[in-house]
């Protein structure tokens, strides 16, 4: 019996990796369920480019410095005071609940110590060591979920089709062997990164360089798979993973896919790039966010660490008084589904998991003291402000014994709950949320 059970619990584990997995069945929406829970994750673009200060691979793929020029910052890459430890607790501290790194871009530069090619930060950059097997301990020490941003195309490798956006190599079907070559590389390396860290997310990137036969995407999904059936994986391989990623631009529209996440740099660069100052203040940055909750979706925010390892003040600013907000708002954005449409409040909602309680996200001090709802059926049990507790007032108007329309409803807002940034009030209702959605017909009776 107890072998049976455990045969019965284990099945869908085993069935994983030959089958694929439909987007509706359970063991799918159990494995999705801690990134939809998680709304915040931050991204980590950090390699030689950091060096000089300049966009990441692609400065010499565009031609903006030579590779030879761009490679020359192997020697700057120092880490000398790159310290992971305080890498993952200032990620906490802001709220994620995961964090993505860069363990190669396109330039080929891995922070492991791959067995494959030499070029990594062990054998060629001035730190002389492995940056991350250090990070993706802290992280876990520190309960963090793993990911691991994996570059398809390695423009370095002599083995790759592509060098720069003039210089192509050669063409798969003029050499098929060479290419089988290059598959067996990165493959090698997806292996080795797979074993070390079994990662809860892999985020590939630059699948758009080739197709799915050529990058081989059912036997990579499969390897992936097999070494942890629980991996979450990107879209960006061809299309064949499990969430969307809409990159820099904030959804306008609430996006129709189930699991999404947004990547956005807090100024303009991935990586490090000391010139750029051009940032997203904290209350700017806290906007796109409460959006992405609003809407269902995680933020993936990313910072550059610089070559030496420190992370920029400026991005150490924007994570503490991330920190700060989601603590104190922590009820109102984790495992929380997205909101109610606009029409029934002017601003960001969400709705805990079992739509009984609904947020309202107050950006700005209401002139007169009160924010208006409209529509809401329910009856409303209780108003508090999150992390502060303190009881609201409401009042209803334009609720008429003879029709079913729900009225309006105004909450007071007193300038002394108002949060620095959103004020977040809960609604809790008589039961799951119930929106009038009748266009206002004629008068029922009188
Ligand atoms: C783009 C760029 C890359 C960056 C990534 C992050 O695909 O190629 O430089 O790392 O976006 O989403």
């Amino acid at each position: 019996m107890r072998t049976f059970l455990i045969i019965l619990l284990l099945t869908p584990f085993m069935l994983k990796a030959q089958t694929e997995i439909t987007q509706d069945s359970i063991f799918y929406k159990q494995k999705m369920e801690w990134f939809k829970e998680a709304k915040l994750g931050i991204f980590i673009h950090w390699g030689i480019y950091a060096v000089n200060g300049i966009s990441e691979s692609w400065s010499f793929y565009n031609n903006y410095i030579s590779h030879e020029d761009y490679m020359k910052q192997l020697k700057g890459f120092t880490a000398k005071k790159y310290d992971p430890e305080y890498w993952a607790k200032l990620i906490k501290e802001s709220g994620a609940k995961y964090s993505v790194i860069t363990s190669k871009h396109h330039d080929g530069f891995a922070l492991w110590n791959t067995k494959y090619g030499n070029l990594n930060a062990v054998k060629q950059s001035a730190a002389k060591k492995d940056v991350l097997t250090p990070f993706v301990k802290a992280l876990r020490k520190n309960d963090l979920n793993v990911g691991i941003y994996f570059s398809l195309p390695d423009w370095s490798s002599d083995l790759y089709t592509n060098y720069t956006r003039d210089i192509k190599r050669y063409k798969i079907e003029d050499d098929p062997k060479r290419w089988d070559k290059f598959k067996k590389y990165y493959q090698g390396q997806l292996k080795e990164l797979a074993t070390n860290y079994k990662p809860d997310i892999w985020w590939f990137d630059g699948d758009w360089e080739h197709n799915d036969k050529e990058w081989d995407v059912p036997k990579v999904k499969s390897m992936l798979l097999s070494s942890n059936p629980k991996t979450i994986i990107n879209s960006r391989l061809r299309q064949k993973g499990d969430y969307d990623t809409p990159e820099q631009g904030l959804p306008i529209m609430k996006p129709k896919s189930k699991y999404w996440e947004l990547c956005m740099t807090m100024n303009e660069s991935w990586g490090y790039q000391h010139s750029d100052n051009h940032y997203k203040s904290s209350q700017q940055v806290i906007d796109i966010f409460v959006d992405c909750i609003s809407k269902g979706g995680n933020l993936l925010l990313d910072i550059g660490p610089k070559a030496d390892g420190t992370i920029p003040d400026e991005q150490v600013k924007i994570l503490k008084d991330l920190g700060r907000w989601t603590k104190k708002h922590s009820k109102a954005i984790y495992g929380t589904q997205a909101g109610i449409p606009y029409e029934y409040y002017y601003g960001p909602t969400a709705l805990s998991k079992d739509s009984t309680l609904l947020y309202v996200y107050v950006r700005d001090i209401p002139k007169d003291g009160k924010v208006a709802l409209r529509g809401i059926k329910n009856k409303i049990n209780r108003i508090y402000v999150v992390g502060n507790g303190a009881m609201l007032e409401h009042d209803v108007f334009s609720k008429v014994y003879w029709s079913s329309y729900p009225g309006l409803t105004y909450i007071d807002v007193p300038k002394a709950v108002i949060d620095k940034y959103y004020t977040v009030i809960a609604v809790l209702l008589d039961g799951k949320i119930d929106l009038y959605d009748k266009v206002h017909g004629a008068i029922e009776s009188n």
